[in-house]
């Protein structure tokens, strides 16, 4: 059986490598017994959507990803361009390899564009991460879910929550596996390593090229860490500019806000005249975009998330980080507090970005594990897979 997977973009990585150590699990195994069970021919496809080493290479150095067989260089671009060049590319690869199955990931362009293009060939197509709904058409990922949910044949949820979306837009009972959430695999794999790093290390090796440490490092609980990439939260100014105020302001008076930035963000930071401000702050630790263990550590150890980043969301579940959500809906409800949960939904409205911010400060640590987020959810999968077959 021969079975193509794609990533194209940062959070297909750590979705994409206990999938992959499942399959070469499966092969080492089969070697040794039945002699008419399968061995599974896998291809690694990378669209090449991110390229920066810091947005990819670290990633599958770090998560002992193979190289991917075939790098689409489809790069950066518009929507369309990068989804229409992708299904170019692709399409060839599809082609000339007969794949058994396409498996894609998450809700990137490359999810969208790679399982257009396989059910287009007449080619067995599996979603892994499937079901996740924020509701909200402007936000490019949902689109990218809907469609891809659509059109695969076969949809493997991270919760019940997840299957029931898929239930009510009349998806058939077959397609629908409720397998955990893939991601958690690669967390419960790597914690112990990242626990071992410092803080003082992660900080000196990631710092942003031009900027200066002004103040000592912090120590775990002396600190916020923020992301933020969202075209909703960062390309208009009107929306990035009072957020920048109120860390600057006030986040900054209580604790070192250490804030790895996305590349989209700092030209918009420089864009609107921001980005020198926020260099020069004392209490703001600037950083290059870092690998997983860092960002895991520093989620560890942060006496408080921002993010707008729907894979930290799930992070600090685990952790128990409090976590404020820079946006004013989730595609992962079942991380917010009402859950049992970490995270609470602060969309760019300053007042209720204060008030949970100061909530969340006195906040302890409150770690929730949903069904089946164990370790283990990437046997599942390709058991889903080897049974469908
Ligand atoms: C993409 C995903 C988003 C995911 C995010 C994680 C889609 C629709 N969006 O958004 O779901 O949360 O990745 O980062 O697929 N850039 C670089 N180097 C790179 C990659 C990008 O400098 O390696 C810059 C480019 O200027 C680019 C911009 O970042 O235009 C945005 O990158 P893009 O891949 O278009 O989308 P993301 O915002 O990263």
């Amino acid at each position: 059986m021969k079975i193509i997977s794609v990533v194209g973009a940062r959070p297909n990585f750590m979705k994409i490598a206990p999938f992959i150590k499942a399959i070469d699990a499966h092969n080492t195994s089969i070697m040794l017994s039945e002699p008419g069970a399968w061995k599974i021919e896998h291809l690694l496809v990378h669209t090449g959507q991110h390229y920066d080493d810091r947005m990819s290479k670290t990633f599958f150095e770090e998560l002992h990803i193979p190289e991917a067989n075939i790098n689409l260089g489809v790069g950066s671009g518009t929507h369309a361009e990068q989804v229409g060049q992708t299904m170019i590319e692709f399409e060839k690869v599809v082609k000339a390899e007969k794949p058994d199955w396409v498996v894609v990931v998450g809700d990137v362009n490359a999810t969208l564009a790679c399982s257009v293009t396989a059910k287009k060939q007449w080619v067995k197509c599996c979603h892994i991460e499937a079901g996740l709904r924020s509701g909200d058409i402007r936000m490019p990922e949902e689109i990218n879910r809907l469609v891809t949910d659509r059109l695969c044949d076969m949809l493997l949820t991270p919760d019940a929550m997840s299957s029931d979306n898929l239930r009510k837009e009349g998806t058939p009972e077959e397609k629908i596996i409720f397998v955990g959430n893939i991601m958690i695999d690669t967390l419960e794999a790597n914690r112990e390593h990242a626990a071992a790093l410092s803080i003082r290390d992660i900080v000196y090796r990631n710092l942003l090229s031009g900027a200066t440490l002004h103040a000592n490092v912090p120590d775990n609980e002396q600190y916020v860490v923020m992301t933020l990439h969202r075209p909703s939260n960062v390309d208009n100014r009107e929306v990035l500019e009072p957020l920048i105020r109120f860390l600057l302001d006030e986040v900054t008076c209580d604790f070192s806000l250490i804030w790895p930035i996305h590349p989209r963000t700092m030209k918009q930071l420089a864009a609107f005249g921001l980005y020198e401000q926020v260099l020069n702050h004392p209490n703001m630790i600037m950083l290059e975009p870092v690998g997983y263990f860092d960002m895991l550590r520093l989620n560890m150890g942060a006496r408080a998330m921002l993010t707008d980043s729907g894979g930290l969301q799930e992070e600090c579940t685990i952790l128990g980080t409090p976590c404020l959500t820079l946006r004013w809906n989730t595609e992962r409800p079942i991380t917010l507090k009402e859950f049992g949960g970490a995270s609470v939904l602060v969309g760019n409205n300053i007042d209720r970005i204060r008030t949970e911010y100061h909530i969340a400060r006195q906040q302890p640590r409150k770690t929730m594990r949903p069904d089946l987020w164990d370790g283990h959810t990437a046997e599942r999968c390709l058991k889903a897979i080897l049974d469908a077959s």
